[in-house]
């Protein structure tokens, strides 16, 4: 494996946005391919970028206002209306391994919803092979230039 390649996977689309509204246009762009079943990890600095692309993912598909889950701080989930929804998980806070043993991480992956994962990085191990990796970086010197490379991940 090349040293700058950073996912296991397969580099399927790569792009240097300048502003919101083209990350909004990407997002929108990979909202298309993905569907009911697909998991995406998302890498990222602080600000890079992972919740604005995740909540224009979630617009493409029309989905209701953001509904906190009562029990797990780390999962939101937003209703599309459809038999499927869209779970948002955010692991910046997660410190111990064990904090994950209640939530059930695999009912999640391994059924027909859309699972887009913030800090995917930190429960890489318990991410399912076949998968989307999303990496956002910002660009030096520009506040709104980002490069996005999504990976496809397979089994
Ligand atoms: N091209 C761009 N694409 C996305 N966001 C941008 C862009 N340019 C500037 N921003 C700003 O960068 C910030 C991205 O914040 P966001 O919450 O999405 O980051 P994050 O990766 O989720 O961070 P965290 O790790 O804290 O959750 C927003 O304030 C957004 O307005
Ligand atoms: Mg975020």
């Amino acid at each position: 494996m090349p040293p700058e390649t950073k996912s296991i996977g397969t580099l399927i689309e790569e792009k240097t946005v300048k502003s919101r509204r083209e990350t909004a246009d990407f997002a929108k762009k990979f909202a298309a391919r993905i569907k009911a079943g697909d998991v995406v990890a998302f890498y990222g600095e602080l600000g890079s970028g992972k919740t604005f692309i995740i909540k224009e993912i979630a617009r493409y598909f029309q989905t209701e206002e953001e509904a906190t889950s009562p029990t797990f701080t780390i999962i939101n989930v937003y209703h599309t209306g459809n038999d499927w929804d869209i779970y948002h998980f955010d692991f910046y806070r997660l410190e111990h391994d064990a904090e994950l043993s209640n939530i059930g991480l695999d009912d999640y992956f391994y059924r027909d919803d859309i699972c887009l994962i913030e800090w995917a990085d930190k429960i890489q191990k318990y991410l399912p092979l076949d998968r989307y990796d999303v990496f956002i970086e910002f660009v030096e010197g520009e506040t709104e230039r980002r490069r996005i490379e999504v990976y496809q991940v397979a089994e």
